[in-house]
């Protein structure tokens, strides 16, 4: 059997992208090794002699005509380490003495706990198979989904478990899909924060053990994101092999990362089985998120290339008016009212700030919290979303119809699954929160998460969204999400059956943000959680950008928004330019240096512009404008990240280049000068040599004697130097270059 996907039906499905090599998806049944080429990679697995199916190879893409025996198991290496804990099982069930990482674990009604999965079947698929196993007694079946994307060679991988017996089946631990590495030296880069401190990026070793990352909270979390990429050896920004994979789930996940006994490397993620237990009963299936995987010889920076452009094609959103597009449509400047007013929001308040945004070049007024129920601060309100009648005596609409009127659009802040017990809605229905009934009810930010997982609630949601849109003329929802969980109850079910919320409030929530744009083809929606609480590929299927912290400061910013690059498209990354001392490190820095920090992602103002001079009022309009020119470059181009502000360097800078290579982006900035030491000559990247590329200063100057406009060559081997004014604390400078 053999599959070869043809270029032009590969263009007829994404008309903008062009492609090196066609995607081929083979299975040679003599071997019984399956074969997945994409972009520069391959992924090989097969059905070994035993009967399990079994990693082969994943890595550089092979020769069209290379081909493998069947799969061999790993050897016996002692009898404390058996052939089936060290072979590399493609989703191994907990059973015959498996000591690593299990990807499904279950106990059946008798009590029986032994899953051993063998190959049964598969079927071909789109960019694809579907592979069946079975355990080797029970009719547990198993079908795992893979699918390639030709362009980037990231797989996208998936699990469906089902229960064909008669009796139930508990599901303890499900993963969505494990990676395996062979032998090696590797090093493990994962992201990690807190509120307002978001998207550390940490380098470490794989040691033999297990790295556990995760999230216990009912969210994805800030504490740990669901991403990971691994270096071999020497692997840097630009060079070497690097595996990645980001887990497609927003509800508590887990990605275990193993060093076994062989030295070899597994990656096992997927639902987080802490507290988990989802029963099937006869018939019934569990499907689980997908776990994506890609592979680079380009180092972190083009393993976070080929993920950005993946992102951009194949998980966010389109609306009607991007439908079929390759990439949907760069976000719009917004203006947000959080950090200028917070609580204290009126129809007066909000137009003379709508007035001002207007003639700074904005495109879109965001009014953030208070502006619904008895909402004056957060001990109320949450739950009840009627427009509050002190404060908008008129309804939304005289602000709606000022902020068209200025040009702009309109969005609007929402907490949909949360309920402040002082509010109408939880006085109505105390049961509808998640709880243990007589324990109690644990608050954060005085308020209750409601159980989305319940169909009333589901329903109650959704019915105010969709009347919230059909009513007032809304683009945009900035949809907040500001605790975790506590007490996971959901006490309408049997006991038996009450921990699928861990599933079910997820995928109601999918289902409402699916619902949603299905009737309002045009509404884009922001995911927010406390700043960077719900980022993943999960939510980023059906919101078009994330907050990606509440730390607005603009240095750390830099060092954040580093981090979130590494798994994340500079697109859905919103910056917005605030205040200055900032509220958080009591920081005074520049509007420029605010701005061009800003810039390197989606730009947004979020200061009190009421008190802006003509000056700064006239310094942000330009270089909004001047960002409206290249933001394509930025947010969709290919980003290198030249130097890092992380681990508190003097000097960072980034330099973004446009999918054509006509056009080209740099930031740089400066932390503090010291000892006199100039900025470093930035060596461009992935310029077309032969091309004559003019530079254009956007803020700062280059050094005198820099050419006016010179080659690709010359700016990636010659290299950009600064103007040796460029120095100081919190200084920051950008620059763009054009195809002549
Ligand atoms: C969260 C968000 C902020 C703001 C407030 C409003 O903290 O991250 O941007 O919307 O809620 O209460």
């Amino acid at each position: 059997m053999l599959k070869t996907f043809s270029f032009a039906l590969v263009l007829m499905s994404l008309p903008l992208v062009v492609f090196a090599q066609a995607a081929t998806a083979r299975f040679d049944a003599g071997s019984k090794v399956f074969r997945l080429d994409g972009g520069n990679a391959s992924y090989v697995f097969g059905v070994n002699a035993r009967g399990e199916l079994q990693q082969v190879y994943w890595g550089g893409r092979l020769g069209a005509t290379d081909s493998f025996p069947q799969a061999m198991p790993m050897r016996e290496w002692a009898s404390f380490d058996s052939s089936y804990s060290n072979t590399p099982q493609e989703y191994a069930g907990w059973g015959a003495g498996l000591f690593n990482e299990p990807a499904l674990k279950v106990t059946f009604a008798d009590g029986n706990r032994d899953l051993v999965l063998h190959y049964e079947s598969h079927t071909e698929t789109a960019n694809g198979f579907d592979v069946v196993l079975k355990d080797i007694a029970r009719p547990v079946f198993v079908t795992l989904h893979y699918s390639i994307d030709p362009e980037s060679g990231i797989l996208a991988r998936s699990a469906t478990i089902e229960n064909r017996g008669t009796d139930a089946v508990t599901v303890e631990q499900a993963a969505a899909a494990a990676w395996a590495l062979p032998a090696g030296h590797y090093t493990l880069n994962y992201l990690t924060g807190r509120w307002a401190g978001e998207w550390t990026l940490n380098q470490e070793t794989i040691h033999a053990g297990a790295r556990v990352l995760e999230s216990r909270r009912g969210s994805t979390g800030h504490q740990a994101n669901p991403w990971f990429a691994i270096q071999a050896g020497e692997a840097d920004e630009e060079h070497g092999e690097v595996w990645f994979g980001a887990l497609g789930w927003s509800g508590s996940w887990r990605i275990t990362v193993e060093q076994d006994q062989l030295d070899a490397a597994r990656v096992t993620g997927g639902f987080n089985p802490f507290d988990f237990g989802y029963g099937l009963k006869a018939g019934e299936k569990l499907q689980t998120p997908v776990f994506y995987g890609g592979y680079s010889a380009h180092g972190l920076g083009g393993a976070s290339r080929l993920l950005h452009r993946y992102e951009l094609e194949h998980i966010l959103p389109r609306t009607q008016a991007t439908a079929g597009q390759a990439a949907p449509k760069v976000r719009p400047v917004i203006y947000n009212s959080w950090e200028a007013t917070e609580f204290r929001v009126s129809e007066a308040g909000q137009m003379a700030l709508a007035e001002k945004a207007a003639a700074l070049g904005i495109d879109r007024f965001v009014m953030d919290d208070g502006w619904f129920g008895q909402r004056k601060d957060d001990h109320a309100g949450l739950g009840d979303w009627y427009v509050n009648q002190e404060k908008f005596p008129h309804g939304l609409k005289p602000l709606i119809d000022k902020v068209h009127a200025l040009g702009m659009d309109f969005g609007l802040w929402v907490e949909p699954e949360m309920v402040n017990p002082n509010s109408d809605l939880y006085r109505a229905h105390p049961d509808w929160v998640l709880h243990f009934p007589g324990r109690p009810e644990s608050e954060q930010r005085n308020q209750l998460v409601l159980n989305l997982a319940r169909a009333d609630v589901r329903d109650y949601v959704l019915g105010f969204l969709d009347k919230l849109l059909t009513e007032n003329d809304i683009a945009f929802f900035k949809w907040d999400y500001n605790r975790n969980w506590a007490e996971p109850g959901w006490d309408q079910l049997p006991a038996s059956e009450q921990k699928r919320v861990y599933v079910e409030f997820t995928r109601n929530l999918y289902g409402i943000l699916a619902e949603l744009r299905k009737k309002h083809p045009n509404v884009e929606i922001e995911s927010c959680s406390g700043g960077g609480g719900r980022v993943d590929l999960g939510i980023l299927r059906y919101t078009d950008e994330v907050w990606p912290s509440d730390n607005t400061d603009p240095f750390d910013r830099l060092s954040q928004q580093d981090g979130f690059s590494y798994a994340y498209t500079p697109q859905v990354m919103m910056a917005w330019v605030t205040d200055t001392p900032h509220w958080l490190n009591k920081r005074t820095t520049s509007l420029s240096y605010r701005m061009l920090s800003s810039m390197q992602g989606s730009l947004g103002i979020g200061a009190n512009i009421a008190n802006w001079t003509p000056d700064e009022a006239a310094l942000a309009k330009r270089l909004i404008a001047a960002y409206h020119q290249v933001q394509p470059t930025i947010v969709e181009g290919d980003l290198y990240r030249l130097i890092s502000p992380r681990n508190e360097s003097a000097f960072s800078a980034t330099q973004t280049v446009s999918r054509d290579k006509t056009q080209s982006v740099v930031f740089a900035f400066i932390h503090s000068t010291q000892k006199g030491h100039v900025f470093p000559t930035l060596k461009l990247k992935g310029l077309d040599p032969a091309a004559e590329y003019a530079l254009t200063p956007i803020e700062g100057k280059a050094r005198e004697g820099t050419p006016a406009a010179a080659s690709g060559a010359w700016w990636m081997n010659h290299g950009l130097d600064f103007s040796e004014d460029f120095r100081g604390d919190f200084q920051a400078a950008a620059f763009r270059l054009d195809k002549k």
